[in-house]
C-alpha cells in the first residue's frame, strides 16, 4: 500500500493506457492526444478558455522552472513566500534567474500572515507574488489563495503558482481566483505516473512568456506555445505518458473534481481524527492544514523514521520528514485512489507500533 505524497500506484486503466504502442509527435493522432490533454487541464485546473496550457516532459521541478524563467526577467521585483522545502526552492529558482526576490518566511506548519504580505507588498510594489500551495515538507496549505490574488491584484503584482501537491486534491480556480500561472505535474493528484507535467498560462501571461529573455530551450514557454498553435509540442515529449494521464484525465473527469476535493478532504479529516486518539498531532495549524498531504508529529519519544521503517515491513509505504524535520514527522499522501479502508489499515498498523489501544 502506497501512501507516500507522490507518485501514486496507478489505476489499471492508466497502467493500460502507457502500454500503448508508440506514436509520432509529428502525427494528426498525437495532435489529437495533445488537445485532449490540453483541454482536460484546463478543465481540472478551472482556467478560462483564453488561458494556454504548455505540456512539459519532465518533472513538477521542470514545470516550477519553466514558469520563473518564462515569466519573469532578471531584475523583477518578486514576493516570494516561503513555508517550507517547496517554497525555498521556488524561492532559489527565482534567485538563480536573476529577479531581486524579497522573501517572507514562515516556520513549519504555519503560512505567512495576510497582513505581513499586504505590509510589505505596499512598500516593495512586487511585479509577481510566488508561492506554493500545499507545501507537501510539512502539509500545510495557504488556505487565502483568493485574497492573495486580491491583494496582489490591488498592487499591480500577478500571483505565480507551485500547484504540484495540489492539484486534483484541494480547491483551486486559476480563473475565478485570478492566477497568472500554476505549475503543476502527473504524478501527484492527477494519478498518472510521473515524468509529465505542465504550465497553465493566463491570457495576460501567454504574452509575457514571449517578452522575457535569456531562457533556455528547454523552459521557454513561448517556444511552447508556438508549437501548441500547430498542436505539437517543440521537442520529442513522453507519448507514452501522455496516454496514461489522458486516461487517469478520464478518470478524473468521471469521479467529478469537486467529488475528489471532497474525497480527499473527508479522508484527510478522518487521518486526522483517528491519530490524534493514538497519540500523534497534526504539524500544521488547524486552519492551514492540508488534505493532499497530512504531516503527523509521533507521540512522544517515538521516531519517525523508526515508524516509516516499521510499516515498511508492513508493505505499507509512508514518508518521513524532509530536511530538518526528517525524523520528527511523518508525511502521507492522501492521493489516488485511497480510500477509508486504506486510512484504516494504516492507522491500526500506527496504533500497534506506538502500543496504543487498537481502533475498531
Ligand atoms: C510542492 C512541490 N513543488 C515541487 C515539487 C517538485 O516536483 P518533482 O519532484 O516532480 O520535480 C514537489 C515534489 O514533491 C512538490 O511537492
Amino acid at each position: 500500500m502506497i501512501l507516500v505524497p507522490g507518485p501514486v500506484e496507478l489505476h489499471p486503466r492508466v497502467l493500460k493506457a502507457i502500454s500503448e504502442q508508440v506514436i509520432s509527435h509529428r502525427s494528426e493522432k498525437f495532435s489529437e492526444l495533445l488537445m485532449e490533454i490540453v483541454n482536460d487541464l484546463s478543465w481540472a485546473i478551472g482556467a478560462e478558455s483564453e488561458a494556454k496550457i504548455a505540456l512539459l516532459t519532465g518533472s513538477g521541478t521542470l514545470a516550477v522552472e519553466s514558469m520563473v524563467y518564462s515569466l519573469v526577467n532578471p531584475g523583477d521585483s518578486v514576493l516570494a513566500l516561503e513555508f517550507g522545502e517547496f517554497g525555498k526552492r521556488l524561492r532559489e529558482s527565482l534567485e538563480s534567474r536573476g529577479a531581486n526576490v524579497f522573501t517572507i518566511k514562515a516556520p513549519p506548519g504555519r503560512t505567512p500572515e495576510a497582513g505581513e504580505i499586504e505590509t510589505i507588498a505596499k512598500k516593495i510594489k512586487p511585479k509577481y507574488i510566488a508561492t506554493v500551495h500545499v507545501e507537501t515538507s510539512t502539509g500545510t496549505m495557504i488556505n487565502n489563495l483568493k485574497d492573495i490574488s486580491k491583494l496582489a491584484e490591488e498592487f499591480g503584482a500577478k500571483l505565480l503558482l507551485d500547484a504540484v501537491s495540489s492539484l486534483g486534491l484541494e480547491e483551486l480556480y486559476m480563473n475565478k481566483w485570478s492566477i497568472n500561472a500554476i505549475a503543476s505535474c502527473s504524478q501527484k493528484g492527477l494519478g498518472a505516473p510521473p515524468g509529465l507535467s505542465f504550465v497553465a498560462l493566463s491570457e495576460e501571461a501567454v504574452k509575457r512568456v514571449c517578452e522575457t529573455t535569456g531562457k533556455p530551450s528547454y523552459l521557454d514557454l513561448c517556444k511552447n506555445l508556438k508549437f501548441l498553435e500547430k498542436r505539437e509540442t517543440p521537442f520529442t515529449p513522453a507519448v507514452n505518458l501522455m496516454y496514461g494521464l489522458a486516461e487517469a484525465l478520464k478518470l478524473l473527469r468521471e469521479e467529478g473534481i469537486e467529488e475528489r476535493w471532497r474525497r480527499t478532504k473527508r479522508l484527510s479529516e478522518l487521518l486526522y481524527n483517528m491519530t490524534e486518539d493514538i497519540g500523534f498531532s497534526p504539524l500544521a495549524e488547524e486552519t492551514n492544514r492540508a488534505h493532499a498531504v497530512v504531516a503527523l508529529v509521533p507521540p512522544n519519544g517515538f521516531s519517525a523514521t523508526e515508524i516509516v521503517k516499521a510499516l515498511r515491513k508492513k508493505e505499507i509505504y509512508i514518508a518521513s520528514g524532509m530536511g530538518d524535520l526528517k525524523d520528527r514527522i511523518l508525511r502521507i499522501g492522501i492521493m489516488g485512489y485511497v480510500n477509508e479502508s486504506h486510512i484504516e489499515k494504516l492507522v491500526k498498523e500506527m496504533a500497534e507500533i506506538v502500543g496504543r489501544k487498537k481502533i475498531e
